[in-house]
């Protein structure tokens, strides 16, 4: 198997969740290692080992640093490990960073996505290098190519028109319609997952979650984007790398599967509540109560207001459904965060992250 962003939030956990649920699949992990994937986050692996000069590998995962754009890169993979089945998380996928920069979304998100397509049909398709055995290209998605709800709208099914609001949302939308016209073209044997906001470990504290949590815990101000009544769909990470790997397994050939939590809290709330869990996991903390920490700021230009997925359908037809309640889920996070100081020092330390949070929260306040 091919997993492309395999160092990033969900393909890491995607990572470690495969090597533990198939005894027999072999992971090579192709990673540009940007600012929001680290090999940090590919360390006790099982069954893989840091190599000397930094690179991941072992019986079964094999880490690979290159671009999705590479097509000479990806050929040589596929030919080489005889690939049958590509799960593409690779992506640029901050909303804000979006909005300040987007050519590097459609570069990575649109050009990248492509440039894989083609690979990947002429390898399995044109040349029929692996035979007769089944082959398929998973994309990860989400559930922001539907645009925003307004009160009382019904969740989104699979069939929610396409409607999407941020140059990020654009460019995931534009890499499930070439997905999908791959599939009908060339008759690549496809499956899609749009998902909602997930939450967890490893993930890059620019995302609300680990902002809040890393942010609180040293005292720092927690900034609500506007009225902070907006709405998420969220999902504890774990329960999105099970309904991924079921659909990869399972799910129809051709086929999309919404997939969300089924809890949707305003900002306002999420915050609150880990401000709560974060109060009784550090009561002597003299932030206590990390509320207080709370601050509005400027709100994020053409802000989505409501997301909600409906997940009848991988539910119904494939039997998943998600383990962790939110309590559950941000009470397992706020943890790991607390276990992991040196991950969250490492991966701050790298990139631009100090440049961004200047840029991203200077011009708000
Ligand atoms: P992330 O930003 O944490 O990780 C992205 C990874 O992709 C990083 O490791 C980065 O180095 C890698 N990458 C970026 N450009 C690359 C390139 N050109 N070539 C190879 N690798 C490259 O993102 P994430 O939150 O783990 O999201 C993974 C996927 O899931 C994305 O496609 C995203 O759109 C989708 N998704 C995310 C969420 C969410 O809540 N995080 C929800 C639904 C869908
Ligand atoms: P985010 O984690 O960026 O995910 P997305 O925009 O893809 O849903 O943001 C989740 C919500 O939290 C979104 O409504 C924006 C809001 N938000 C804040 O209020 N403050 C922040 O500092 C951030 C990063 C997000």
């Amino acid at each position: 198997m091919l997993v492309t962003g395999g160092a990033g939030f969900i393909g890491s956990n995607f990572v470690r969740y495969l090597l533990r649920a198939e005894p027999a699949v072999r992971v090579i992990n192709l990673d540009a290692l940007t600012y929001a994937g680290s090999v940090e986050n590919l360390k006790n692996l099982p069954e893989a080992e840091a190599g000397a000069s930094g690179e991941v590998t072992g019986a079964r995962h094999t880490f690979v640093h290159g671009d999705v754009g590479d097509r000479e890169l990806i050929e040589g993979l596929l030919k080489k490990h005889r690939i049958d089945t590509i799960v593409h998380f690779a992506a640029e996928t901050h909303v804000d960073r979006s909005i300040m920069g987007p050519e590097l979304f459609i570069k990575t998100n649109v050009l990248g996505t492509l440039s894989l397509l083609e690979v990947a049909w002429k390898y399995w398709g044109l040349e029929r290098s692996i035979g007769g055995r089944e082959t398929r290209f998973h994309h990860i998605s989400t559930d922001e190519v539907f645009g925003s709800l307004g009160p009382g709208e019904e969740a989104w099914t699979e069939d929610a028109p396409y409607a999407p609001h941020s140059p990020y949302a654009a460019s995931k939308a534009s890499s499930d319609h070439l997905v999908r016209a791959y599939g009908h073209t060339h008759g690549l044997p496809y499956t899609i997952t749009n998902c909602s906001n997930n939450y967890g470990p490893y993930q890059f504290p620019e995302k609300l979650v680990p902002l809040m949590i890393s942010n609180a815990l040293e005292g720092n101000p927690l900034p609500i984007y506007g009225d902070g009544r907006q709405i998420r769909d969220w999902l504890y990470i774990d329960d999105h790398c099970e309904a991924i790997g079921t659909v990869v397994r399972k799910g129809r050939p051709g086929e999309t599967y919404n997939v969300g939590g089924g809890v949707q809290p305003t900002n306002l709330e999420i915050v609150e509540k880990l401000c709560a869990a974060l109060d009784e996991a550090r009561p002597d903390s003299r932030y206590v109560p990390h509320k207080s920490l709370m601050k509005f700021v400027a709100d994020r230009p053409g802000h989505d207001r409501r997301y909600a997925i409906d997940s009848a359908k991988i539910r119904a037809e494939l039997g998943w459904k998600p383990r962790h309640a939110l309590e559950e889920g941000l009470k397992k996070t706020i943890e790991w965060y607390l276990r992991h100081p040196e991950w969250l020092a490492a991966v701050r330390a790298q990139g631009d992250y100090r440049d961004w949070i200047a840029r991203n929260y200077g011009r708000r306040s």
